[in-house]
């Protein structure tokens, strides 16, 4: 209830002579009573508006008043209800209170009681609001997926919570590893789609000509090798969240296809003239800032402004405060149970080392900061000689082979310069090499997200090179 509006009453009560009288008790206060007399109706009032307090008789003819004050509680447990009884059912209201109600009154009874019952019932109400909106802001060093309780975070959490409900496209950016897909996640999982379907589509890792099916899907014979009709992601997605990840990379002209899709709900799959159309709600996410792509003309200004209705900006790891001491301690906990370590926490100075360090690849790269620790190392404690590198030196592979990724080019003269694109390119390839071409895995090692790779790779392809 805002302190704008009436708090909203809902009186569940058969006997319609004695309803009116009820009404009529309460006319003086400044409440907003609604009267029904069965409970199939009771619960769908509440569907579409939830009252603040309910006044329940227990003798319904469509229903148990039991049953009608268990599925009460079950659609809002804050819900205060104040049961209504003649003098030979004391028991079964005694049952009610035990179920959750709040008070009972049994009948015949005048208004003094009825309203300070109900007087009672509001206050408990409001209280029972008050402290779930101080749990809410206090509590929250997790929020789906997310670790962390810096005020940073507090704001995105809020965001995601406020979006949530509503079906208003999601535009998420920050640098790489900030938990971009983590948030896409955590907004289908507060919204009401959670229980349909949520599709993640990478658009960096799909070949360039698979994407539009990958998309919108294909029916038999649209191309080479399409031996049978597929749906795509936006028919996957029917009734949930359709994630539209590294948006930036797709090409200019499957935009145009996207924005009539995003306009209008309608789906053409490739090789179809026929149209589909689904209810999807769209999040996507990018590392690039989507406004320059736009000016640059990389990024359609229509289809920009149709995604980015909300915008959600993950802050940098490095912003987030105590964050990374908070979220490094739960890595710890968690892979040392995986990897059947005894590491219980890290040194004092060690905690420092993380919060001074500046994080480039956020908390992926402290993911793997950690999770490189706990497979290579022992001991109750994390020391300063254990942590790895990019703290302090070359990045060992968990083999513990002799093999780093810093040395790179390893027979270049002294006064030699290569160029940035080509020690990168040396770099990946060589990484691909040592981990046997499992991209994740090498991405791991070089602590970028393995879309990164999969985008690199098909650049030098399209520049009509071999990558490996
Ligand atoms: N606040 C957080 N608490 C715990 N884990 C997190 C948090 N943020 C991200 N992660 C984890 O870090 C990793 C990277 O997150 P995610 O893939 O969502 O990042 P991203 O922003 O999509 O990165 P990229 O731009 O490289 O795709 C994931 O394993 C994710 O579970
Ligand atoms: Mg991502």
């Amino acid at each position: 209830m805002s302190a704008l509006s009436k708090p909203r009453v809902l009186l569940i009560e058969d006997t319609v002579p004695l309803a009116k009288l009820y009404v009529e008790f309460l006319r003086g206060e400044p409440l907003d009573v609604v009267h029904v007399t069965r409970g199939k109706d009771a619960l769908a009032q509440v569907d579409e508006r939830a009252p603040d307090a309910v006044i329940l008789d227990l003798k319904l003819p469509d229903m148990e008043g039991l049953d009608v004050l268990r599925l009460l509680r079950e659609r809002d447990p804050g819900v205060s209800i104040v049961i209504i009884t003649a003098h030979g059912s004391i028991d079964i209201a005694v049952e009610a209170m035990r179920l959750g109600a709040f008070d009972f009154i049994v009948k015949p009874f005048n208004a003094d009681r009825l309203n300070l019952t109900l007087r009672n019932a509001l206050e408990r109400r409001t209280l029972t609001r008050m402290v779930e909106g101080y749990r809410k802001d206090l509590d929250r060093d997790r929020f789906y997926g997310f670790i962390g309780g810096s005020p940073e975070m507090q704001a995105v959490y809020r965001t995601i919570e406020s979006v949530a409900p509503s079906r208003a496209n999601v535009f998420i950016t920050g640098e790489s590893g900030t938990g971009k897909e983590v948030a896409a996640q955590a907004i289908h999982r507060a919204s009401p789609r959670r229980s349909q379907p949520f599709v993640a589509l990478n658009c960096a890792a799909i070949p360039k000509d698979l994407l539009e099916s990958e998309i919108f899907g294909h029916v038999k014979g649209a191309f080479t090798g399409a031996s049978g009709d597929r749906p795509g992601a936006a028919v996957l997605a029917n009734g949930g969240t359709l994630f539209l990840d590294e948006i930036c990379e797709m090409p200019i002209d499957l935009q145009s296809k996207l924005l009539r899709f995003v306009q209008t709900g309608a789906v053409v799959p490739v090789g179809s003239g026929q149209e589909e159309r689904v209810d999807v709600r769209f999040v996507a996410a990018s590392n690039r800032d989507p406004l320059a792509e736009v000016q640059a003309g990389r990024f359609r200004e229509d289809l920009y402004y149709r995604l980015h209705v909300i915008p959600l900006i993950l802050p940098p790891l490095r912003d987030r405060g105590e964050d990374v001491v908070e979220i490094a301690r739960i890595f710890l906990a968690d892979y040392a149970q995986e990897e059947g370590k005894s590491l219980t926490g890290f040194a004092p100075e060690v905690e420092a080392r993380l919060r001074a360090y500046d994080w480039p690849g956020n908390v992926r790269q402290l993911q793997n900061v950690v999770r490189n620790v706990v497979v290579l190392q022992d001991g109750p404690v994390v020391t300063l000689d254990m942590l790895p590198p990019q703290v302090t030196g070359p990045v060992r592979l968990p083999s513990g082979g002799a093999a780093t990724f810093a040395q790179s080019a390893p027979d270049l003269a002294d006064d030699a310069i290569l160029p940035l694109w080509r020690v990168e390119k040396d770099m990946i390839q060589r990484a691909l090499r040592l981990c046997g071409d499992d991209v994740p895995r090498a991405a791991l090692m070089l602590e970028i997200s393995p879309s990164t790779v999969y985008r690199k790779l098909q650049q030098w392809r399209g520049a009509g090179e071999s990558a490996a």
